[in-house]
C-alpha cells in the first residue's frame, strides 16, 4: 500500500501492527532497493519504506535539501500511527539520515541497522567531486553520470553476472528527477560529521558491509562499529556497496539473526 506523507510517497507492506521496520534507501536509489528486505520480513513485521525527498516518487520541490531537512522528513514520517518505534535500516546516504536522527531523536526508534554507510563527513576531496558531479549534471550529462555513479556502487562480479538486474538499477536511476538528484549531492555535501555521536547510540545496532565496498569500505564500517557499545558487524562476502541487492540472502540473514538475538 502506498500513502502520502509529509507529501512524500510511503509504502507498507505486511500486516503485524506491534513489529515495525524503516527501511531508508542510498543515493541515488529508490525505496525499490529494499525489495528484497520487504519480501522476506513483511511476514513478521511491518516494513516501512519510502522515497527520500527528491528521488523516486517524492517530489524534488524546490531541490534545496539539507541532510536537517531529510530528517525532518524521517520525523513527520514517525508521526504515522502505525509506526511506533520502529527499527530504522539505512543505507549509505540513508544511514547518514539515520545517524543524524540518532543525534536528534533517538528514542523514537527501538533499534538501527546500518548498512553500507559512514559516520565521517565528507572531506574536500569529496565535496569537489560531489561538484564535479553537479557541474556534469548541467552539462547534460546526467545518464553519464549515473551510469558512472552507479557502476562504483556494484561489486565487478555482480554486474558481469546479473546484467538484466543491474540494468534495471541504473534504469529506475534515470528516472529521477536531476534537479532532486543534485539537491541530494548538497545535502550529502554539507551534511555533519556524527562520529563523535557513536558512543551515544544505545540501541541494538547492526552494522552490515559489503566485503568489497568501495564507498564505505569494511576497515571504517568496522571501526565505527567499535564505537557503539550494543553493536555486531557483519561482512557481507561477494558484494560491494549495495549488499541488500547483491547479496540478499546473506544480508536478510545477518537481519533475521539480529532480530532473533535481540528479541525484537
Ligand atoms: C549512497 O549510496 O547513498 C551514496 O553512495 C552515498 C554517497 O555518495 O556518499
Amino acid at each position: 500500500m502506498k500513502k502520502i506523507i509529509n507529501g512524500l510517497s510511503v509504502f507498507l507492506s505486511g500486516d503485524n501492527q506491534s513489529r515495525t521496520i524503516l527501511f531508508v534507501h542510498g543515493f541515488p536509489y529508490d525505496h525499490n532497493m529494499w525489495q528484497a528486505q520487504v519480501e522476506e520480513f513483511s511476514k513478521d513485521y511491518l516494513c516501512f519504506s519510502y522515497d527520500i525527498r527528491g528521488l523516486g516518487e517524492s517530489p524534488a520541490g524546490d531541490g534545496q535539501f539539507t541532510m536537517e531537512s531529510f530528517v525532518d522528513d524521517l520525523e513527520a514520517i514517525l508521526d504515522e500511527p502505525n509506526l511506533n518505534k520502529p527499527i530504522l535500516c539505512g543505507l549509505s546516504m540513508g544511514g547518514y539520515i539515520s545517524l543524524r536522527a540518532m543525534e536528534r531523536i533517538q528514542n523514537k526508534f527501538s533499534a538501527l541497522i546500518l548498512c553500507d554507510t559512514k559516520s565521517a563527513a565528507d572531506d574536500n576531496e569529496g565535496k569537489l567531486k560531489r561538484a564535479a558531479a553537479i557541474k556534469h549534471i548541467n552539462s547534460e550529462k546526467f545518464y553519464e553520470f549515473i551510469d558512472s555513479f552507479v557502476l562504483n556502487c556494484f561489486g565487478e562480479k555482480f554486474v558481469k553476472e546479473n546484467s538484466t538486474e543491474y540494468k534495471r538499477v541504473v534504469d529506475r536511476s534515470k528516472q529521477n528527477n536531476p534537479l532532486g538528484v543534485k539537491g541530494c549531492l548538497l545535502a550529502m555535501t554539507g551534511r555533519t560529521d556524527t562520529t563523535e555521536s557513536l558512543s551515544k547510540i544505545n540501541l541494538p545496532t547492526l552494522v552490515i558491509c559489503g566485503s568489497e565496498d568501495k564507498l564505505s569500505p569494511p576497515d571504517v564500517m568496522k571501526s565505527m562499529a567499535d564505537k557503539i557499545s550494543n553493536s555486531k558487524f557483519v561482512l557481507i562476502e561477494n558484494a560491494g556497496h549495495m549488499t541488500p541487492i547483491e547479496n540478499p540472502q546473506a544480508v536478510n540473514r545477518a537481519i533475521r539473526d539480529f532480530l532473533i538475538d535481540n528479541n525484537l
